[in-house]
């Protein structure tokens, strides 16, 4: 099946998406392009190819919905991808900690695996610690999704997961879309939306580590972080959030102003030795379901600045604690703190808080969730 796809309005760009048995890559921009990227088993991994008018690229594949590459420039017009990736999908096989997957069906944690809706208890498969983390054993990052006839146009990919009732413990068939969309005002937006067959926790987020200064030979530690919000949950041993909701105020949590994310990061904080770091939920300074500031990033070294704005409550912000070197990728080593998640999301261990914002998904209902990720440069752009 060959399918032509107009580019954005006002190019001359157009590609030729060659879908099926033979998958064709054709390079151009403004347009999205598919290609083979392995297989499972039977089963054909697609990668897409996101490009605008001014160069940026996302490259993004089926298996796990996940952002594989994402090229911005640099304040010198240096196109280099700034987050961590491979370009082979069997590094993704062999075990990669969420590197740019959306992970679900619930993100973050949940408490020995447990919760109990409309007073029936349910048990998750146990995959951290004695938590349930993103998903159980196998979650959204490791299904392969589908992009369906009519959803990629122009820069813009939709794709489909649709997971079992009792999948991984989870009750109802729940259907899952990602709508990638990478504007020519340099934004890569990712919007979820699901519905569900019976009464579920949900919670998706993309988990992209990022290292701005497009070279994973160094950490991320000189980069500035600012975060929009007041308060922070903080967590027990086990990184579970207690329930209370504690000001920012004089503490190591406090990013309200651009802060290098290395510079305390060291304190002697009861808070901070729990999480390895940095690796908590900040309670976004913003209105639950409209668009608003979440947290902008810069590395002063290449200039470039990144902006979240999101529709949802929360912010797991994760110094990268647990990387050691393993696994490398694109001809480098990821070390220690080399990327950081800025994971928009619903707080974790919501099902078992009530005074958190709801994260259940009941039928007749749609979960919509939106994060825009803007990129720009010291000099000009996002600020
Ligand atoms: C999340 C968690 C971290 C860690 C990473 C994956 O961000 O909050 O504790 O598990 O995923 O390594």
């Amino acid at each position: 099946m060959h399918k032509t796809i107009t580019g954005i309005k006002g190019t001359f760009c157009a590609a030729i998406i060659s879908l099926g048995a033979n998958l064709a890559a054709t390079n151009v921009m403004g347009a999205v392009t598919a290609e083979l990227f392995g297989r499972v088993g039977d089963e054909k991994v697609e990668i897409y190819t996101l490009t605008n008018a001014h160069g940026l690229e996302a490259r993004i594949m089926t298996y796990g919905a996940t952002i594989v590459s994402l090229k911005t420039p640099d304040r010198d017009g240096h196109l280099k991808s700034v987050v961590l990736g491979f370009d082979n999908l069997d590094a993704y096989l062999a075990g990669v900690p969420y590197y740019g997957a959306t992970v679900g069906r619930y993100a973050n944690r949940i408490a020995r695996g447990k919760f109990t809706l409309d007073g029936k208890g349910y048990q998750l498969p146990v995959n951290d610690g004695p938590n349930s983390l993103h998903g159980g054993d196998k979650g959204f990052d490791k299904r392969i999704w589908k992009a369906q006839a009519g959803s990629v146009a122009g820069n813009e990919l939709q794709l489909t997961y649709v997971s079992a009732a009792g999948e991984e413990g989870y009750p109802g068939e729940l259907t899952a879309h990602a709508i990638f969309r990478l504007g020519d005002d340099d934004s890569l937006s990712i919007e979820y939306r699901a519905t569900t067959t019976a009464a579920t926790p949900v919670n998706l987020a993309n988990h992209a580590y990022f290292n701005l200064s497009g070279d994973a030979s160094h950490d991320i530690l000189s980069h500035l972080l600012r975060i929009n919000a007041e308060r922070f949950t903080p967590i027990d041993a086990t990184l579970i959030p207690t329930g209370e909701e504690r000001a920012v105020a004089g503490t190591p949590f406090d990013f309200r102003v651009a802060t290098a994310v290395g510079s305390r990061i060291g304190q002697d904080n009861e808070q901070l030795k729990l999480g390895k770091g940095y690796d908590h939920n900040w309670v976004l300074n913003k209105a639950h379901g409209k668009l608003g500031l979440a947290a902008v990033l810069t590395d002063p070294g290449s200039g470039r600045v990144l902006e979240v704005h999101t529709t949802q409550p929360g912010l797991q912000f994760y110094s990268g604690n647990f990387m050691n070197g393993k696994p490398s990728g694109q001809g480098t080593v990821y070390a220690y703190r080399t990327g950081l998640c800025l994971e928009t999301q619903h707080f974790p261990d919501s099902p078992n808080h009530a005074a958190f914002p709801n994260t259940i998904l009941r039928p007749g209902e749609t979960y919509s969730e939106k994060t825009v990720l803007h990129f720009g440069t010291l000099k000009g752009g996002a600020t």
